[in-house]
C-alpha cells in the first residue's frame, strides 16, 4: 500500500494552481443522465472520485469520454438502460446517491444501493428520499436498496428540516423534469449547488434562487446536451492556504474562486496572515510569523466549512494560543484527533468540541489517514514536524486532492509517495 512521506521544516512558497472542485463535478456528472445529449465537463480534477463515478455512469450504460490531461469527461447519457446503482459502488463513494434524483426524473425508476456508515458519521439519505417523495415518487427501502418509482415527477413543495447539500442537490436535479413547479426551502448554499444549478441551466432547465435558501425550479419536459467548466475547488484552496500560513510562508492560490472562500479567509486573516485577492489569484503571506490559535464553529454555507476543520485544527496544533474547535455538522469527525496527539499535539476532546493549545514543535511520527481531509491535515502537520512523518491509508487523499505531492513540491515541501 503507499503511504507518503514529509519531512518537515521548509517554509511554503510560491504558486499553486487550484484544479477543478471535487464536490461540483461529482453531481454535475451524475446530472448528465438527465439531458437528451452529450454532456461535455471541462476542469475536471484527475481525482479517484471523479474516476469511480465515470465507472458508475458507465455501469449504467452512459457512453463516457475521458480526456485526463485536458481535464475533460464527455458522457453521453442516451444509451443508459440500467437503472441500478450497485453497493460496491455506492460503499466506495457515498456521492453515487446522486444518481438517485436523475434516474428517476429521466427514466421513472432508480435502485440505488443504501450507503452506510463512514468514519466520520451514520450519514443517512432520510432526507434525499422524503424530498424526491414530495415530488410524488413513491420510493421503498428493502434488502439494503433504495427502490424508487414514479410516473412524470410533480412539482412540490420541499422544506428541509436541516441542511443538506446532497439531498438539495437530488431534489434540484429531479425537479428539472417535474411536471410543474418546484420550491425548495431551506436548501444549502453551497457554491458547488450553484455549479450544479447552471450547468443544469445550460442543459435547458429553469432554475432561481440557487446559492439562496429557497430555490424555485420549473420543470420542462427535456433537457438537452450541454457544455460546462468546474467552479475551483474551495476547499483545495483552502488547504493550500492553511499550508503556506501555517508553515509561516507565502502561498499563492491562482485560478480559485475567492468569493467562495469568505469564512475561511477570515480565520486566515484573524491567524495573523495577511491576505491579498487579486481577481483568482489569493495570497497568503505569514512574513515568517508563528500563526495565531483560531476558534472555529463548523457551518452550512457561507459558514465555516466542515471539509476545512481538521486542516485548521492542524494549524492550531502550532499555533500561539489556545483555539477551540466546534463540530456541528458531522459527528465523529474528529478521527484526525488522536493522529495528531501522535504528532504531540496538544488537544483536548469534549463532546463537539476540541480545544488546541498550540505547541512550540511536532515531532515526526508514523500516522494513519481516516478519511479525505484528515489526510490532508495530517500533511500539514507533517510539513511543521521535525523529521519524517509517514502518512499510511493515503487512499482517502486520492478520492479528494488532484497530484496533492507535486503540487506541495512546486511550493518547495519535501514530500514524496513510497509503495
Ligand atoms: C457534502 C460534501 C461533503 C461535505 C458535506 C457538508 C459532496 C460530495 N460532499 O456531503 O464533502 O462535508 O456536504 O458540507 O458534496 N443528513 C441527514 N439526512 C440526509 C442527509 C444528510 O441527516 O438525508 C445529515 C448528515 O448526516 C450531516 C448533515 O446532514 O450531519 C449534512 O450532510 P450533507 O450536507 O447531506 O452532506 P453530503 O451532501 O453527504
Amino acid at each position: 500500500m503507499q503511504k507518503i512521506v514529509v519531512s518537515g521544516g521548509a517554509p511554503l512558497e510560491g504558486e499553486v494552481r487550484i484544479s477543478g472542485a471535487k464536490n461540483a463535478v461529482l453531481p454535475i456528472l451524475c446530472a448528465t443522465l438527465l439531458a437528451d445529449g452529450p454532456v461535455e465537463i471541462g476542469n475536471v480534477p484527475h481525482l479517484h472520485d471523479v474516476r469511480t463515478t465515470a465507472r458508475l455512469l458507465g455501469g449504467l450504460g452512459a457512453g463516457i469520454g475521458h480526456d485526463i490531461e485536458a481535464g475533460i469527461v464527455r458522457v453521453d447519457p442516451r444509451t443508459v438502460d440500467s437503472h441500478l446503482a450497485p453497493y460496491d459502488m455506492v460503499k466506495t463513494m457515498r456521492a453515487s446517491v446522486l444518481v438517485l434524483g436523475p434516474l428517476l426524473a429521466k427514466h421513472g425508476e432508480a435502485e440505488v444501493s443504501l450507503p452506510g456508515g463512514c468514519a466520520i458519521g451514520s450519514r443517512p439519505v432520510d432526507l434525499h428520499i422524503k424530498a424526491l417523495e414530495a415530488l410524488g415518487a413513491e420510493i421503498v427501502v428493502e434488502h439494503g436498496f433504495i427502490k424508487a418509482r414514479a410516473g412524470r415527477l410533480r412539482g412540490g413543495h420541499v422544506v428541509f428540516p436541516m441542511v443538506s447539500v446532497g439531498a438539495t442537490e437530488n431534489v434540484l436535479m429531479a425537479a428539472t423534469l417535474a411536471d410543474g413547479t418546484t420550491v425548495i426551502d431551506n436548501a444549502a448554499r453551497e457554491p458547488e449547488i450553484v455549479d450544479l444549478a447552471d450547468c443544469l441551466r445550460a442543459m435547458g432547465a429553469d432554475i432561481e434562487g440557487a446559492g439562496t435558501s429557497q430555490i424555485i425550479v420549473r420543470g420542462v419536459d427535456r433537457l438537452r446536451g450541454a457544455t460546462h467548466q468546474v467552479i475551483a475547488d474551495r476547499i483545495e484552496t483552502g488547504t493550500f492556504l492553511v499550508a503556506g500560513a501555517m508553515t509561516r510562508g507565502r502561498v499563492v492560490a491562482t485560478h480559485a474562486r475567492p468569493d467562495t472562500l469568505d469564512a475561511v479567509i477570515g480565520k486566515l486573516a484573524d491567524a495573523g496572515a495577511d491576505v491579498t485577492i487579486d481577481g483568482d489569484r489569493i495570497t497568503v503571506d505569514m512574513r515568517g510569523r508563528r500563526p495565531k490559535a483560531v476558534d472555529i464553529v463548523t457551518e452550512p454555507h457561507p459558514g465555516f466549512p466542515t471539509d476545512m476543520q481538521a486542516q485548521f485544527m492542524a494549524m492550531n496544533c502550532v499555533a500561539e494560543g489556545t483555539g477551540t474547535i466546534d463540530e456541528t455538522i458531522f459527528e465523529n469527525r474528529f478521527m484526525h484527533v488522536n493522529e495528531l496527539m501522535r504528532l504531540g499535539a496538544d488537544i483536548h476532546i469534549e463532546g463537539h468540541r476540541a480545544t488546541v493549545r498550540g505547541v512550540e514543535r511536532l515531532s515526526g511520527a508514523p500516522v494513519m489517514a481516516t478519511d479525505l481531509r484528515a489526510s490532508a491535515s495530517l500533511i500539514l502537520a507533517g510539513l511543521v514536524a521535525d523529521g519524517e512523518t509517514v502518512i499510511d491509508r493515503i487512499y482517502h487523499l486520492d478520492r479528494g486532492y488532484e497530484r496533492i505531492e507535486q503540487k506541495l513540491s512546486g511550493l518547495g515541501a519535501r514530500i514524496r509517495r513510497i509503495d
